[in-house]
């Protein structure tokens, strides 16, 4: 069942971090090409729940194919909301498992019409949710040169990120700046160094893919979210593809397992300070397989942090 367009990463691993219970009601945040959830839907039985979010409509699309399992239901929504919308609202404390797989699926990569990629041309878009928000095209229209600098140098970890953004705005005076590859070479242009294993445009296109996608927003208010429905017991697994994401969810994770944070010499009682415990560390960091890096090259940078609620 799983769409050859992409190709899911660590799907064992995160299989076994969810312990699926076979009844369980589960929630699939990031669906894409529904790789995960065809293999979270084989390990359920005939009472068990999926609910799958993403806010792209052509994985909306990809997801008809699943909908007449009558265990599945779709859902046109950002996971930041995933715990408000009217399908999850009354699902708050009861869910037994989430899993968060984050990022941009390779269909949105490969298909140069979205715009995400800097090695084929496309319309300048990157946006997930081509139903609303603002483009890149239009974004990089009209925005202050420090704005881009600091999106590129913050979100996408780029050190030239003023460079860059002062080549961006230096062309937008007199050529309007709307295909990848337009911009692609602005940026390459801009470097006055490059790095021998990368595409000048890496970071750029990444930090910039991140604010018009407000994905590290998304993640902070999609972690909580993902806590608020899970049960007691209930598993959250998250898949980061970059250390901006990791750090938020490690972070994250490790904060929500670590209880009031008292000074030293308080006399207060242990069972004080675990009572604000909310989350506890399953297992290490799970990075996947040489075997998996070579058949599958996008996953090398993806890393699986799994906590229980208690
Ligand atoms: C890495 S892919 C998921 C692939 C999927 N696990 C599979 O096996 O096919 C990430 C997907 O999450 C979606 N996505 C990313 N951020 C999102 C968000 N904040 N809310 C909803 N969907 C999001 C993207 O549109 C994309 O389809």
């Amino acid at each position: 069942m799983m769409d050859p367009a992409h190709t899911s990463v660590l799907l064992h691993e995160c299989i076994e971090g969810l312990a699926i219970k076979p009844d369980g009601i589960y929630i699939d945040a990031t669906f894409g090409r529904g790789g995960h959830s065809s293999y979270i839907l084989n390990a359920l039985g005939e009472h068990g729940r999926l609910i799958a979010f993403d806010r792209d409509p052509a994985a909306i699309e990809a997801a008809q194919k699943f909908v007449n399992d009558p265990r599945f239901t779709i859902v046109h929504s950002a996971f930041a909301q995933m715990d408000e919308v009217p399908l999850t609202a009354g699902l708050i404390d009861q869910v037994d498992g989430v899993l968060m797989d984050l990022g941009v699926s390779s269909p949105q990569l490969d298909d140069s019409s979205r715009g995400f990629s800097f090695l084929r041309d496309g319309p300048l878009d990157m946006r997930m949710d081509t139903s609303t928000g603002v483009s890149a095209e239009q974004w990089l229209a009209h925005a202050d040169e420090q704005d881009i600098a600091q999106v590129i140098k913050e979100f996408g970890e780029e050190k030239f990120g003023k460079r860059i953004a002062h080549a961006i705005v230096n062309t937008r005076v007199h050529t309007p700046i709307n295909s990848t590859l337009q911009l692609a070479a602005i940026i390459a242009e801009a470097m006055p160094v490059k790095d021998k294993h990368k595409h000048p445009a890496t970071r750029a296109f990444q930090g910039i893919r991140i604010y018009i996608n407000s994905e590290l927003d998304q993640l902070r208010d999609g972690l909580k979210a993902a806590v608020k429905l899970l049960k007691p017991t209930g598993r959250l697994a998250a898949i980061s593809f970059h250390s901006l994401e990791d750090r938020m969810v490690k972070r994250f994770m490790r904060e929500q397992s670590k209880g009031k944070n008292v000074p030293h010499n308080m006399p207060i009682l242990q069972a004080e300070i675990d009572a604000d415990k909310v989350l506890k560390l399953i297992g290490k960091a799970i990075k996947p397989s040489d075997e998996e890096v070579s058949n599958n090259p996008r996953s090398r940078s993806s890393v699986l942090r799994v906590a229980e609620k208690l």
